[in-house]
């Protein structure tokens, strides 16, 4: 099959590939740039597992195919983390034991990251609406919704 050439930008890194027309993003994001913390969970837009930010917006990467990424700029949860440093929300989610068996956590890191870049001051009910396409199987999502509003009250206070 001939390979596409698709130019684009991944967590601030400029970055050629030559792909298959039909290879998805996250195949893309987790075997050819080894970028494994972006996670495949049912592989068809149910779990949000694989949720990357594309242009800005959250993106279930399994669903994108790789050749329309050309020219757009990809964040994954690698990205987040500056200078070794962990990003707040990450931290909150440490912090608040959001993490359970962790599957579902960089996909739903990433969906918070969105939200609070568009309102730095969401309602639980905001913060429940962002994270409804992510499932997480383990003990439900109290934890998880804890950490994104503690996140929102660092990032409000400058952290
Ligand atoms: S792996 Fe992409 S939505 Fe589940
Ligand atoms: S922490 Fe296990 S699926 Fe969410």
């Amino acid at each position: 099959m001939e390979k596409l050439k698709v130019s684009f930008k991944i967590n601030g890194e400029e970055t050629v590939l030559y792909v298959a027309p039909n290879r998805t993003l996250l195949e893309m994001i987790r075997e050819d740039l080894k970028l494994s913390g972006t996670k495949e969970g049912c592989g068809i837009g149910d779990c949000g597992a694989c949720t990357v930010l594309l242009d800005g917006v959250p993106v279930n990467s399994c669903l994108v195919l790789a050749p329309e990424i050309d020219g757009k700029e990809v964040v994954t949860i690698e990205g987040l983390a500056q200078d070794g440093k962990l990003h707040p929300i990450q931290e909150a989610f440490l912090n608040e034991n959001a993490l359970q068996c962790g599957f579902c956590t960089p996909g739903m890191v990433i969906s918070s990251y969105a939200l609070l870049k568009r309102n730095e001051n969401p309602s639980e009910d905001d913060i429940k609406e962002a994270l409804s396409g992510n499932l997480c199987r383990c003990t439900g999502y109290t934890k998880i919704i804890e950490a994104v509003k503690k996140a929102s009250s660092w990032l409000k206070g400058g952290k």
